[in-house]
């Protein structure tokens, strides 16, 4: 029998769109569906914490958020609950809070919790189901590197964001005949650059799953230049190795994440080097990140919710909602963090751009 009563939400790790039609989901059908009451825990698991940081959602809360982007319970990408730095007397220490999270879960009468976050927030999930605490994941992140589910929420926004930018930048370019360098997030994973970049007509993806050598991107500048194309568009995976990162197919560890900007930059000054051709990089940042969300991703996100609600309803805990070949199931948390998904550069997607002539720079 389903003894659950009250229910409490988190979001947790970068923001993205569709966060709030999600959250959004899973109040409706919590309160319409199973008539439980829903506990917003603000600032990914800080609400659990700290007691002035959690408020209870009613429908009236979640009114008008659908189209909305960012989340009205806030997040953070910083601030481990089992790693958690404090300042006390004067001295910083790392505390381990995942005790009193599921002590203050309990007294506020939690019978579950929904967390809706990327591979850091589903690793620590995963710590405090092990330790005792009754979750359920929804997967987003604008990086798609989830594993066990073929997309997350957000990453369809992002596309439309980076597409449309790289299609404004696509036109500047061929007025002055320049290659233009674009630079879209993703972390380790290519797959903003890559479907970003089939998506908008890249001539040239540079993306951390393909070793690459810009002397190879010179020599498509220079086909292209050939063929009476006077300008370039190259889409960049801010993930790419840069000189002087550790060599990870070497077996070196501790790989560099560069800082925002840092992949174009480096690729825009070499290509004008090597090419003599006007050259201008573009950051897309973190605009990646923000405005409303798709339909793609408002419908997603719903479908998200009231699958994490049925979970709870069924007493599936330790398991995250997931979408593959277009139906939406679950599968063990432990799965979807095993390890992060990205590009096979042996897959359909990249095959296809080589044979639709895109360069990846091997
Ligand atoms: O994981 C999402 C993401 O946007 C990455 O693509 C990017 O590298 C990172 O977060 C940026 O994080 P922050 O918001 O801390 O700068």
């Amino acid at each position: 029998m389903n003894t659950v009563k009250t229910i409490g939400i988190s979001t947790g790790g970068g923001d993205c769109p569709g966060l709030n039609a999600v959250i959004r989901a899973v109040v409706k059908s919590a309160i319409l569906r199973h008539g439980w009451r829903v506990i917003g825990i603000e600032d990914s698991f800080d609400g659990l914490i700290w007691p002035n940081k959690r408020r209870e959602l009613t429908l009236r809360d979640v009114g008008g958020i659908l189209s909305r982007g960012g989340t009205i319970l806030g997040t953070t990408n910083r601030g481990n609950p089992l790693l958690y730095r404090v300042v006390e007397n004067d001295e910083e220490k790392v505390k381990d809070f995942s005790g009193d999270i599921i002590r203050n879960a309990r007294e506020l009468g939690l019978d579950a919790l929904v967390v809706v976050g990327g591979d850091g927030t589903m690793k620590i999930a995963l710590e405090l189901y092990r330790k005792g605490l009754m979750l359920v994941g929804v997967p987003k992140t604008i990086d798609n590197d989830l594993n066990a589910t073929e997309v997350s929420a957000g990453f369809d926004t992002v596309l439309h964001t980076a597409v449309d930018a790289i299609d404004k930048v696509h036109t500047s370019a061929e007025s002055h005949h320049r290659i233009m360098v674009i630079e879209v997030m993703g972390r380790e994973a290519g797959w903003i650059a890559l479907e970003a970049g089939l998506a908008a007509g890249a001539d040239a993806i540079l993306i951390p799953e393909i070793r690459f050598d810009l002397g190879k991107v010179r020599n498509c500048v220079r086909q292209r230049e050939q063929e009476g194309k006077k300008f370039t568009i190259v889409v960049v995976a801010e993930g790419i190795p840069l000189p002087g990162a550790p060599d990870q197919d070497a077996g070196e560890k501790n790989p560099i994440i560069p800082r925002s900007g840092g992949a174009a930059s480096w690729v825009g000054d070499v290509l004008a080097r090597l090419t003599g051709r006007e050259t201008r990089v573009a950051v897309l940042g973190h605009m990646q990140r923000g405005g409303p969300p798709s339909p793609f991703d408002r419908i997603l996100c719903t479908r998200f919710g009231v699958a994490a609600t049925r979970l709870v309803a069924e007493g599936k805990f330790g398991r995250m909602v997931c979408l593959n070949g277009g139906t939406i199931g679950d599968v063990d948390i432990a799965e979807a963090v095993r390890v992060t998904r990205c590009v096979n550069p042996e897959g359909e997607l990249v095959r296809i751009a080589r044979e639709t002539g895109v360069c990846f720079g091997d």
